[in-house]
């Protein structure tokens, strides 16, 4: 007989196992099917942010900064280092160890919180008597064993997302990576291209540029950061391309060919030119598309839409009854953190309770150094809405702490309704924008004005007076250190 749950989770990245925490908390007997195998063949939890994205990547992006500080930054304060020898099989296992650390973290709340981990790929096969029936099949450890079938009155789709290849250009992850390989490269490239100056392109190629790569973005789009306020696109655009980034904009990709020597890439610029860009490596990150395959959707009456999404509502129902989908397989950013919240609504929804997300209130982080960070509207945005606002901001050139701490390029936006004061957007370019951008979130889910954030005590001296000093030129030009 099939085993019977209240919930069953399918997928455990960030979305999925927060999901299956939080049921379990409010007292559901819950399960979480998870197929993930890591590069030595055992099973993982935690999904593409633990494994092979946001955790790993931010153990390299630490470690080649600290390379570049000893190469580069040290000398301003006086400390004289002979030239620093890299040990990157070293810095890997140091990524990988933390990866380790924290996939096996998330085996300990599964048994703390009483989560029974249903090890395979699960698939709806029908529903009957008021409950969904799931197939998990692990090819790998169970071949010719039959499937295991479980019921669950709710099931939760967190399923994530892969990332886009180009047709025509196959990904092997030695030459031409996307996101996996290019957290394993075994040596440092000496010359590396990029397809997509997005997050990815932008985080690892700044990885691979501080270990001593040559790195060249090309970007479809004719605008750097297309998403970000202006003047972010224009402060990042300052700071990375001076760092050493090549950035082409505007490009069109033609094609990608791996041989002998390397890859070379062909495409026009923006003007038409042809070019050939010749590269040791080439990372493809050129967004990512919802994992819906063989999940079985039609056996529930369910469908993805045209680009592969699972369709929910605001609360992320699906349009079956009990049946929920969160993450990166529903619309909006494919953020951990955004799936995370959804995660744990959906289980609360389930419980009978009220919760609710202000998608407008999602933070938005690149870990590029300086970070960036953004909450809320874009003056963009704000202008094509016909609002009328205030900006206030402050640069860290102007902050004691970032100064001390060699930190001293970027700055802090605040936007604020101009009749209201109400904070709209907050923007910032940082050392430690990931940080600080939690105040200003905190600030609109209060729907606080740029005065409250202004007549609120800051630390002396911190980065986060910056943020301060922008709520205060924004509410009417009273910054107290410009
Ligand atoms: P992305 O959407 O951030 O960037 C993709 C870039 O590739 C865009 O600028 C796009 O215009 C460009 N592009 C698309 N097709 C192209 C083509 N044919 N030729 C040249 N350029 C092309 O996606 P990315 O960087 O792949 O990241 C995937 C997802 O992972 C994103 O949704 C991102 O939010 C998430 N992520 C988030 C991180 C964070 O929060 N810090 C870190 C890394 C990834």
């Amino acid at each position: 007989m099939a085993q019977t749950y209240d919930v069953v989770v399918i997928g455990a990245g960030p979305g999925g196992y927060i999901a299956a925490i939080r049921a379990a908390q409010l007292g559901f007997k819950v399960a979480c099917v998870e197929k993930w195998r890591n590069p030595q063949g055992e099973l993982a939890l935690g999904g593409t942010c633990l494994n092979v994205g946001c955790i790993p990547s931010k153990a390299l992006l630490a470690s080649s900064d600290a390379f570049e500080s000893v190469r580069h930054m040290l000398d301003a304060h006086g400390i004289a280092v002979d030239e620093p020898r890299l040990d990157l099989a070293k810095m890997l296992a140091r990524k990988d160890a933390i990866v380790r650390k924290m996939t096996k973290g998330i085996e300990f709340l599964f048994r703390k919180n009483k989560i029974a981990w249903l090890q395979g790929h699960g698939r709806f096969v029908g529903a009957e008597d008021g409950a969904y029936r799931l197939e998990i099949d692990d090819d790998a450890s169970d071949a010719g064993k039959a499937p295991q079938l479980v019921d669950a009155k709710h099931v939760v789709i967190a399923t994530g997302s892969k990332a886009r290849h180009l047709p025509g250009i196959p990904v092997d992850n030695q030459l031409i990576c996307d996101n996996e390989g290019a957290l394993s490269l075994p040596e440092v490239p000496r010359r590396l291209g990029v397809i997509g100056a997005g997050v990815i392109g932008l985080e690892l190629g700044s990885v691979w540029r501080r270990l001593g790569s040559q790195v060249t973005l090309l970007e479809a789009l004719p605008d750097f950061l297309a998403a970000a306020d202006a003047g972010v696109q224009k402060e990042a655009w300052k700071l990375l391309t001076r760092q050493g980034l090549k950035i082409e904009l505007g490009v069109k990709i033609a094609s990608a060919e791996a041989g002998k020597k390397g890859v070379k890439v062909a495409y026009a610029d923006a003007k038409g030119a042809a070019h050939v860009l010749e590269v040791d490596r080439l990372i493809v990150s050129v967004g990512r598309v919802p994992n819906t395959d063989g999940l079985g959707l039609d056996a529930v009456g369910l469908a993805a839409d045209a680009r592969g999404f699972v369709p929910v509502d605001a609360q992320c129902r699906t349009a079956v009854p009990n049946v929920w989908a969160i993450g990166d397989v529903v619309r909006g950013p494919m953020l951990a953190h955004k799936a995370e919240e959804e995660g744990v609504m959906v289980a609360e929804l389930i419980a009978g309770q009220k919760p609710h997300i202000d998608y407008n209130c999602i933070p938005a982080v690149i870990y590029t150094s300086p970070e960036i960070a953004w909450v809320g509207r874009t003056e963009q945005q704000l202008e094509a809405e016909g609002r009328a606002y205030k900006s206030g901001q402050f640069p860290f050139a102007a902050n004691g702490r970032a100064l001390g701490m060699g930190a001293a390029d970027g700055f802090v936006k605040v936007l604020a309704d101009a009749a209201t004061d109400e904070v709209l957007g907050v923007h910032i370019v940082a050392a430690t924008a990931s940080d600080l951008i939690a105040e200003a979130v905190m600030a609109m889910e209060f729907r606080a004005s740029a005065e409250d954030i202004g007549r609120i005590c800051h630390a002396h001296p911190s980065m986060s007076e910056a943020v301060r000093e922008a709520a205060l030129a924004a509410t009417d030009k009273r910054a107290l250190n410009i």
